[in-house]
């Protein structure tokens, strides 16, 4: 672990997961190398790392989950740490209480802090408040960890050469960590949107392709990656999406563009026959379930890595 750390450290590392910009290519190698490791441990039985004090982590969650939630909480648990879930209806953050008074008093007690927000800067404002390292667990605009997940998968399936990652559908959260992460691991990226949902270009800038054909995206990919076209918080336009985004389904035509070992990622929860067809999420060019399982290993990684008070971060706000 000391080997990982030092690299870790010499990379430059975040304080907090909040946009995926906070890694560099450097130290999200060293991130995914460690993940790797990590599920190899667990795997056979053991764990490659375990925390050396009684660690907790207060998880917000203001939206449902099942994967986030439940990879973070068995991670902790099988690192030896711990995990109190809190929805908005139980702390009522911004209504019953200041964001910035829920902070101070989750970094009196935990030493993360996993949220999963509407507004990224509640994040934001979480981190400026808390002094424990504050991790997105998705919000309007990022799912950095998701992100580290979906690296994590085509590292595993197709090695580390540069290859080239089909984003068909909305330009959402999902799309802007992905995009980001993989353009910085040097991979080419074309993101296949309708017109009106591209990703917002201050996050993807001009490191990504953009179109609004899903056959020149899919065309030679070696990943085809896709989404819900109607993410949570969005409920009222679904009647336009359904609309919009009829000719940008993730199915047996457009993969058969693709290379023909060219694998499917899904980041779930999928509507099936909406967005990707059944037959592409069971088939054999499915990475879907080992994208889902690699949560728990890259998030687990990420807990391993960044700098927990008292330690390493800067002394916590009174
Ligand atoms: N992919 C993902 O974040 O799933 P959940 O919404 O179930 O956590
Ligand atoms: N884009 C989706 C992802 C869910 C994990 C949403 O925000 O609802």
């Amino acid at each position: 672990m000391e080997a990982y750390l030092e690299r870790w450290r010499d990379a430059g590392p975040p304080l907090n997961l909040i946009s995926i910009t906070e890694l560099n290519r450097n130290s999200a190698q060293v991130l995914l190398e460690l993940a790797a490791e990590m599920k190899r441990g667990t795997k056979q039985g053991r764990e490659f790392y375990r925390f050396d004090r009684p660690i907790a982590a207060a998880m917000i969650f203001e939206k449902p989950s099942l994967r986030t939630r439940v990879t973070f909480e068995i991670g902790l648990y099988q690192m030896g740490g711990h995990a109190v879930y809190l929805t908005q209806n139980d702390i009522q953050m911004g209504r019953r209480e200041a964001v910035m008074d829920v902070a101070r008093n989750l970094g009196r007690w935990a030493e993360f802090v996993v949220a999963r927000v509407y507004l990224h800067s509640i994040l934001e404002e979480l981190a400026i408040h808390t002094g424990a390292p504050i991790i997105n667990a998705l919000s309007d605009v990022e799912h950095p960890c998701q992100a580290l997940a979906d690296l994590l998968t085509i590292r595993e399936r197709k090695g580390t050469s540069a290859l080239k990652l089909a984003w068909v559908g909305d330009g959402n959260n999902v799309c802007h960590s992905f995009a980001l992460l993989g353009a910085m691991l040097g991979h080419e990226v074309v993101i296949a949107t309708p017109k009106g949902f591209a990703p917002d270009a201050k996050f993807v800038g001009d490191q990504v392709a953009l179109t609004n054909d899903p056959a020149e995206a899919a065309r030679d990919a070696d990943v085809v990656y896709t989404d819900v076209w109607v993410s949570m918080g969005f409920e009222t336009e679904r009647e336009i999406r359904m609309r919009a985004f009829k000719d940008f389904q993730v199915n047996s035509r457009l993969l058969s563009l693709a290379k023909p070992d060219a694998i499917v990622l899904h980041c779930l929860p999928a509507h099936r026959d909406e967005e990707i067809t059944s037959e592409a999420m069971d088939g054999p060019q499915s990475a879907i379930w080992d994208q889902a399982e690699n949560r728990l290993h890259a998030q687990k990684a990420l807990m391993a890595l960044i700098p927990i008070p008292p330690e390493n971060a800067p002394p916590r706000p009174s």
